[in-house]
């Protein structure tokens, strides 16, 4: 069976579809990709290179050889040296079909040593490469911005060991994270991250952005999650730092560097992940709330009254609801409202858990901070409910072109930025939206246009960045900075932090091969 995967597009042409081979089957062999196989498609929209588009300069870097690719095709044989140029498009592109690098060969390494002896060979040549995972990431990382070599993990899926004692999976950085997580509820454990891109995008890349996604406030930032990484350096040198410890005090916490480096500083190969048990019971409200104040209100009283049991708290304004509506055809549980809130308990017992949501619902609906609402504790109907909040990425992009925001703000200032884009932009756009993970304080602030406009960019950007600055805010709040916000970095670090992370780069990877014109501002 052919499914598209959940963060694909609808409507407009895929960047990269997921086959699914049974949807029945279960996981029985650590070998988990085999059944989300990526499939080339032929259609992609054709958006700028991005050096053309940001006029980029490329770096001194060398060109990929005949001589290489031969190099290449001895190691890992015909099959996972890919050079064809239609191939090659949906690694190219991102998921935003924003930006589009040209690089003419993609690797497809299965161990470390492979890694190894491939990014050794590039730093000796000079050749830059750019490790690629699900390639859903939406700041422009994970594809390159001229000829990079791609470097996918997309067939390094081996689970090594599941601990059940200790709830600990040690695996390979390409298994796909919905995957991943199938096979770890078998043991009734769970990966203690969920996104709405979990059926493409993979543990590494996950790792490597420090993605946050819809359950930190409940476990918590993967700096805290991963207890083990192993990477390849550049001059590709492994670090083993694979300890699947809970407790391990030795020394300097190596492995913190290669979380949310965004490949810039190694190639992320294997991961050792806390994994939670499952919880046994979990319910799911969907409320309409007529002010961003009540928001607040009862996202405070959620946090008080629902305390351990409190796994979600997420906010979708009106905008974001009517583009699910209008381009998915997902209908909202509820009728109109100027502001939703999604939010989930998950426990260890059923009826204690109903108990304690429905007292709390009672009294926000009693307050009056919430005009309707509904439970699902069905998981076909929390399904549902879900999609409406995680399809929104999927649904803006249906308008055209995405500009997308993902900023931590301070809780009283989170709302007001919308109102203050909405009215700097005016009619030049077709809409300017907010929702996201507000118990995290991270705001997902979208504008759309039919086309890709600099004209528009130019107005956006900046401005935005000075705003969040302002109130202290961070201009990316869980997916990075990529290449979309290198230039930007300094709205959020000071120049102190800049300098010795530029610092770390040179000592990590003197020659720069890794991941260039990502991350680190140009100057
Ligand atoms: P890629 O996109 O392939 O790569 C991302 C970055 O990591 C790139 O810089 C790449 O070079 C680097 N990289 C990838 N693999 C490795 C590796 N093994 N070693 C070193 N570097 C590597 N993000 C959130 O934080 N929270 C969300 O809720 C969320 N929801 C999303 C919903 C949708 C529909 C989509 C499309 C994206 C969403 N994202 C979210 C963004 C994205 O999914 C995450 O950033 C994800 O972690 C990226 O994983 P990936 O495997 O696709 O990585
Ligand atoms: C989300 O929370 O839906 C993701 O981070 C993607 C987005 O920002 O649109
Ligand atoms: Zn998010």
């Amino acid at each position: 069976m052919m499914i598209a995967a959940r963060c694909t597009r609808l409507g407009i042409p895929i960047v990269k579809n997921l086959t699914r081979v049974s949807s029945t089957s279960m996981f029985k062999s650590t070998d988990l990709n085999q059944h989300y196989i990526h499939s080339s498609v032929t259609c992609f929209p054709k958006c700028e290179l991005t050096s053309k588009r940001y006029q980029i300069e490329r770096g001194q870097f060398s060109t990929i050889s005949e001589e290489d690719v031969n190099f290449f095709t001895n190691l890992l044989g015909h099959h996972r040296v890919i050079n064809d140029e239609t191939e090659l498009e949906g690694y190219n592109i991102d998921w935003l079909g924003m930006v589009r690098g040209a690089s003419s060969v993609l690797l497809k390494p299965k161990t470390t040593e492979e890694v190894s002896t491939i990014l050794a060979y590039c730093n000796k040549r000079k050749l830059a490469v750019c490790p690629q995972g699900g390639n859903t990431g939406l700041v422009g990382g994970s594809v390159p911005v001229f000829d990079e070599i791609i470097i996918s993990t997309a067939l390094m899926n081996k689970v090594e060991n599941v601990d059940t004692w200790l709830g600990v999976v040690t695996c390979q950085s390409g298994c796909v994270l919905e995957a991943l997580d199938e096979h770890v509820s078998e043991y009734g454990l769970m990966i203690p991250l969920d996104l709405g891109a979990k059926g493409s995008c993979h543990i590494g890349g996950n790792v490597s952005t420090n993605a946050g996604g819809l359950r930190l406030l409940r476990y918590g930032s993967l700096h805290g999650s991963v207890l083990g990484v192993e990477a390849v350096l550049a001059s590709g040198e492994i670090v083993d730092c694979l300890s699947a410890m809970k407790k391990d005090n030795t020394g300097y916490d190596l492995k913190q560097l290669f979380i949310g480096s965004e490949g810039t500083l190694g190639l992320v190969t294997k991961i050792a992940i806390n994994c939670p048990p499952r919880p046994q019971s979990v319910n799911l409200a969907f409320l309409g709330l007529e002010t961003f104040d009540d928001v607040l209100k009862t996202y405070k009283d959620a946090k008080k009254k629902l305390g351990e049991i409190l796994s979600s708290c997420e906010f979708i304004d009106q905008s974001s609801i009517e583009c699910v509506e209008k381009n998915l055809k997902l209908k909202a549980p509820i009728g109109a409202h100027p502001f939703y809130m999604l939010i989930e308990t998950s426990g260890s017992n059923g009826i204690h858990d109903e108990e304690k949501l429905n007292v709390f619902l009672e009294e926000a609906l009693g307050a009056g901070l919430v005009t309707d609402g509904t439970v699902a504790t069905e998981p076909s109907r929390m399904h549902h409910i879900w999609s409406i909040r995680e399809r929104i990425a999927e649904a803006l992009i249906n308008d055209g072109c995405t500009y997308k925001y993902d900023i931590s703000l301070p809780l009283p200032h989170f709302y007001k930025m919308v109102e203050d884009m909405r009215e700097h932009l005016g009619s030049n756009i077709l809409r300017c939206c907010g929702y996201g993970h507000i118990g995290d304080g991270n705001l997902h602030l979208n504008i759309t246009s039919k086309e890709f406009e600099k004209d528009l960019l130019n107005l956006i950007e900046p401005t935005i960045f000075e705003w969040t600055a302002k109130v202290n805010g961070s201009i990316s709040a869980e997916h990075g900075v990529g290449f979309k916000k290198r230039n930007y970095i300094h709205y959020s670090k000071s120049s102190g932090a800049i300098a010795l992370m530029k610092q770390l780069k040179a000592l990590m990877d003197p020659n720069g091969i890794l991941n260039p014109y990502k991350v680190l501002p140009d100057n």
